[in-house]
């Protein structure tokens, strides 16, 4: 990827029903990629500022490890046999999107943007249609033989947030559909917060 392609507009990547694995951490992880895919998309459309692009790239660099860390622990938890080249997987994804973050922080004009939010866009529809979905009667028998509770369904919601805080936002929900003691304090900050503001206002 080292000469300039002339952007093309390029449709946004949605979250469909065959994307779903059923495991809640999960599909939010991926839900949360391909938002962050189409804003970068987006700003790549609206021709935004080297700032607006970085902030994107780096919100797409920490979602990308958070979510890799997240889904190889759980794979090794449940000692799916496919692990290695599952994460051979993802470690060529992250060497590409530090690559091209490499090429943005030291050459920005030489960043083909039409082909880097193309590539995002069809890996992370492949990947989750393919070789994610191939995990996820491993990881239900693992939850099936540790607990028979069958999770409570989520709900699927759209924000709109810059980057910056896009992040906050997503560890906020990670916290709390892992339902326990974290997700309480949380709460219990965001009411003594809401308790403040009316106190103040
Ligand atoms: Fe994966």
């Amino acid at each position: 990827m080292n000469h300039m392609v002339p952007v093309v507009s390029m449709p946004s990547l949605a979250f469909t029903p065959d994307m779903a694995t059923g495991i809640r951490a999960i599909d939010n992880d991926h839900r949360m990629l391909i938002d962050i895919a189409n804003a970068l998309t987006e700003e790549v459309a609206a021709g935004n500022s080297k700032e607006k692009l970085g902030a994107a790239l780096d919100a797409l660099i920490r979602y990308v490890e958070e979510h890799f860390r997240r889904e190889e622990k759980m794979l090794t938890d449940c000692a799916y046999p496919q692990l290695a080249a599952h994460m051979r997987e993802h470690q060529n994804l992250s060497r590409s999107v530090y690559e091209i973050h490499h090429l943005f922080r030291t050459h920005p004009e030489q960043v083909p943007w039409g082909q880097v939010t193309a590539f995002l866009a069809n890996w992370l529809k492949s990947h989750i249609l393919q070789t994610d979905m191939a995990y996820v009667e491993c990881v239900r028998n693992f939850d099936g033989t540790k607990n028979g509770n069958s999770p409570l369904p989520i709900q699927p919601l759209t924000l709109h947030v810059t980057p910056n805080r896009a992040d906050l936002l997503f560890r906020c929900s990670n916290l709390l559909l892992e339902d326990g003691e974290m997700a309480r304090l949380l709460e219990e900050a965001v009411t003594q917060i809401e308790e403040r503001q009316s106190t103040i206002g």
